[in-house]
């Protein structure tokens, strides 16, 4: 199996994120409250989750469909054991044209500061880190585990020094809690070498009550930002990139917005998403995904995979973002931290 595969309204496959696993050490308010994500909440057993053989098996056939980029995510994917493991095994896969993926992971960097070397040094081309807010009192109380800013600019250095950088540092904005984190954080990130991206908050899953006037629209952001410091527009650096990119004027460097909610971008959306357990998701907000798991531990072959990941994805429709309203039913949709940013 090989080439390009577009969906319903023409999208191609093109980014395959991986979630490897639903837990997280952080309990940010947004993604794992911790009224719902307590000490007893049931996370996937050791046997649900797919091994990497399975992940590399399935990632393969992507590739052959056109994915040329894929993302580790979790939950945090640094908790997974052995994480480089997989990373190395993920760097060898080609396009059919030859090319190495562009291979990335997004991590809260807990953990970096103690990874970042080897992560490298098993092929892993850039990391994202989300950090949302630069004030500890207000981290503290978007991450609800007492975890320091300090740790995570920390983890940002080593992965910079490891040859992770240029690094994307993601703050999701939620009205009330962190707005006032938005100068500051710019402030800090700017002529530091590392994109600063600021993301609307989003209704995904059902857990974090989200309403519509909790979201900062990123033209507010950028008016903000723009009134202490003249931005200008930057190209994408490919179609239908998910961030806005903007420059400082001034020469302080590169900054973002990604406006899931105000200006829905699913005209472009080339991602799919597979969950912990091996559920491939065509959409953030899906409330059901299709069970390659079953498919493979049912003694599948790669030809039977391969077509059923093609028959699933030409038949995608999803648009939810350019459908939403303030009250969308939001039951029995899944989490953010099961199947990934
Ligand atoms: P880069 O190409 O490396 O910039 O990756 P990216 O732009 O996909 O960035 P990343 O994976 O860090 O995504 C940033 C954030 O954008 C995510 O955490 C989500 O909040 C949001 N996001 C990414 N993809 C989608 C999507 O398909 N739909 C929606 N609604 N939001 C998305
Ligand atoms: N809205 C927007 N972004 C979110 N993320 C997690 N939950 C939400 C939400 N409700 C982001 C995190 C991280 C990435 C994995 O997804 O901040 O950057
Ligand atoms: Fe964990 Fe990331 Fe969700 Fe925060 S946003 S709880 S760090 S998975
Ligand atoms: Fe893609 Fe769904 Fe997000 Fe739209 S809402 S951009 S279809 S993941």
């Amino acid at each position: 199996p090989s080439g390009q595969l577009a969906d319903t309204r023409g999208r191609m496959l093109h980014d395959l994120r991986i979630s490897v696993t639903d837990r997280c050490n952080f309990r940010c308010v947004y993604c794992m409250p911790k009224e719902v994500f307590g000490k007893d909440y049931p996370y996937l057993p050791h046997d649900a989750l797919l091994s990497f053989e399975e992940i590399v098996r399935l990632a393969r056939l992507f590739v052959a469909h056109g994915v040329e980029k894929v993302r580790l995510t979790g939950g945090e994917p640094l908790l997974r054991k052995n994480i480089e493991t997989l990373v190395a095994r993920l760097a060898e896969l080609r396009t059919p044209s030859g090319k190495p993926l562009d291979l990335t992971l997004t991590t809260n960097a807990s953990l970096l500061a103690r990874k970042a070397r080897a992560l490298a040094d098993a092929g892993l081309n850039r990391v994202t880190v989300s950090l949302d807010a630069l004030d500890d009192t207000v981290f503290r109380r978007m991450n609800d585990v007492d975890f320091a800013v300090a740790d995570v600019l920390q983890g940002i250095d080593a992965a910079a020094e490891a040859g992770l950088g240029p690094i994307k540092v993601n703050m999701v904005v939620k009205k009330g809690l962190n707005d006032d984190q938005i100068e500051p954080m710019a402030e800090h990130f700017r002529h530091s070498g590392h994109t600063l991206r600021f993301i609307e908050y989003m209704d995904v899953g059902a857990s974090n009550g989200w309403k519509m006037d909790e979201v900062v629209p990123s033209a507010d952001i950028l008016r903000r930002l723009g009134a202490r410091w003249p931005l200008e527009t930057l190209e994408p650096h490919y179609a239908g990139e998910v961030a806005q990119r903007w420059r400082y004027r001034d020469g302080g460097g590169e900054v973002g917005v990604i406006s899931s909610v105000t200006q829905a971008f699913c005209s472009s959306c080339t991602r799919a998403r597979l969950s912990t357990e091996g559920q491939l998701y065509l959409c953030l907000f899906a409330d059901q995904g299709y069970d390659l798991r079953t498919l493979l531990r049912g003694g599948a072959s790669d030809e039977q995979l391969a077509t059923a990941i093609a028959r699933i994805w030409r038949a995608r429709t999803d648009n939810y973002s350019e459908r939403r309203s303030a009250d969308t039913p939001r039951s029995g949709r899944i989490e953010m931290s099961y199947i990934g940013g």
